[in-house]
């Protein structure tokens, strides 16, 4: 575009120039209507929606937005998940309250991003079915952000940018985190798996690991802004480092985290249980840092319906897994993914599933309806299973699930353990809400002042998933 000739070609510096360019309109906007223009990031989706958005204010803020929980804002983005439909539906329900809001305020924008926006199909849904949306891009260009915001002010038509694949990655650009002594940091982006029910590798193309020099720079600075935990994220964090100049595995890149001075813990997500090596359990094991929870997920319990999900291992290979983990790092805490009513899923393969629930004894774990994803290789699938004998499953699976748990929970009742106060308890007055190493939840007396700091804390009372306890002196 002419207007624009003088934006430099390269990134970070083409984005600096469009934080600058919309920084002058916002300027311009505001003396005219005598208010600051407001923006608000909605996140759907995992942990690496959560540091994309937190990527997306950082923009935001640098040219001059100032940022809300309201959906009210002047600039509204949704940063949105395709996994499951529930996650798709709740989106369109949601941007049918903001056409209202538009309605009401003139100078309102409305951002669509996320996985969803890389599926053609939810594209040509919301031009037909909401047409009010300004901006839409994709899980790989958000670093754009700023030049299509600045496009659309000034030309004041729909701008689409969505781009099919990654032009590598872009560092060095702003962020606004959402906690101050914690952080997400990106290891990989994309992933390679092509599990048969998974939209992922659809919607966030393949996978790329960043450097670990920019890993280690990052992290570095943000222990000198005063993070004590960092998580490690990518779709599969064991494969990190393969295509890499320099190839360096996941356990030496956490040897290397592990030795940033100032650091207090370090967790990750989420290590497949096809490549979880021996030497990563070690890493684990003889780190100062790294968290004793580590969550592996299973998916299915059935060695059938593994190989269906073209997952890669089986239910003799996962258990072989966990008995490692025990041996070497007997207080780790292992959570977990479960699917259930995968295509051809059959009673016997559910009960596998139980089985494994029931060996493992997993701390916590989230479990899943399966949901049919358009593109991908189980949607078409035979024997799709009837959503009542679903539903049974999920309910039975739900209930052993939540029972062991909070066995499991039960047995550090009376201990004393290091919490991490993490945030202002908002249901109770005077109580402060903080994490164990194993990432289950801790209520105890305090106030702002200790975020950020790990207590020693007796867990008084376990009451099902999480504990009220104690400051021990
Ligand atoms: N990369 C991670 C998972 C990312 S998606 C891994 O391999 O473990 C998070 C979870 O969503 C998955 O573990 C899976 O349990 C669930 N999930 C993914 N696709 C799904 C689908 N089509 N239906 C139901 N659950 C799904
Ligand atoms: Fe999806 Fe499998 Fe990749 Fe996880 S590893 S994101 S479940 S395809
Ligand atoms: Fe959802 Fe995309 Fe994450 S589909 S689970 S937000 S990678």
């Amino acid at each position: 575009m002419n207007r624009f000739l003088d934006a430099p070609n390269t990134e970070p510096e083409r984005q600096e120039y469009f934080i600058e360019r919309g920084r002058e309109l916002l300027n311009n906007i505001e003396t005219r209507i005598g208010r600051k223009l407001t923006c608000c990031v909605t996140t759907f989706g995992c942990q690496m929606n959560a540091r994309d958005s937190e990527k997306l204010l950082g923009i935001l803020e640098k040219m001059g937005y100032v940022s809300t929980e309201s959906e009210k804002a002047d600039l509204v983005i949704f940063n949105t998940c395709s996994v499951r439909e529930n996650a798709d539906n709740r989106v369109f329900g949601r941007l049918g309250i903001l056409s209202n809001y538009k309605k009401k305020n003139p100078h309102m924008k409305i951002g669509i991003c996320g996985c969803m926006m890389q599926e053609e199909h939810i594209v040509e849904k919301i031009n037909k079915s909401y047409p009010y949306v300004d901006i839409m891009f994709g899980t790989h260009n958000i670093h754009v952000l700023a030049e299509l915001v600045v496009k659309n002010l000034i030309e004041d038509h729909k701008v689409i940018d969505i781009w099919e694949e990654a032009e590598g990655i872009v560092e060095d650009l702003p962020v606004d985190r959402k906690y101050s002594f914690k952080s997400g940091i990106n290891i990989t982006f994309g992933c390679n798996n092509f599990c048969s029910y998974c939209i992922v590798p659809y919607v966030r193309g393949r996978e790329r690991s960043r450097s670990p020099k920019a890993i280690i720079r990052e992290i570095e600075k943000l222990v000198a802004d005063g993070v004590v935990e960092v998580m490690l994220l990518g779709q599969n964090v064991n494969s990190y480092g393969k295509g890499l100049e320099d190839e360096i595995s996941f356990p030496d890149l956490l040897r290397e985290v592990d030795k940033i001075e100032g650091l207090k813990r370090i967790r990750f997500m989420t290590p497949h249980p096809k490549d979880l090596s021996d030497d990563l359990i070690d890493a684990i094991a003889e780190s100062k840092h790294v968290c004793h929870h580590i969550h592996l997920p299973l998916q299915s319990g059935s060695s059938d319906i593994l190989r269906k999900m073209n997952r890669r291992y089986d239910k003799e290979k996962y258990l072989g897994i966990v008995d490692k983990i025990r041996e070497r790092i007997p207080d780790c805490a292992i959570t977990t993914d479960i699917i259930v009513g995968f295509p051809g899923e059959t009673e016997e393969d559910f009960m596998e599933t139980m089985d494994v629930v029931q060996k493992v004894g997993y701390d916590s774990a989230f479990t899943f309806q399966y949901s049919k994803r358009t593109g991908t290789p189980a949607a078409k699938m035979d024997n799709q299973v009837p959503q009542e004998v679903v539903t049974d499953r999920f309910n039975r699976l739900l209930k052993e699930v939540q029972t062991i748990a909070r066995a499991k929970t039960k047995k550090l009742e009376g201990q004393v353990m290091p919490v991490l106060c993490e945030t202002v308890n908002t249901e109770s007055e005077g109580l402060m809400t903080g994490r164990l190493e194993n990432n289950s939840v801790v209520h105890f007396k305090g106030d702002e002042t200790m975020i950020g700091e790990i207590f020693n804390v007796r867990l008084d009372e376990a009451n099902g998933f999480y504990y009220m306890g104690s400051i021990v002196e």
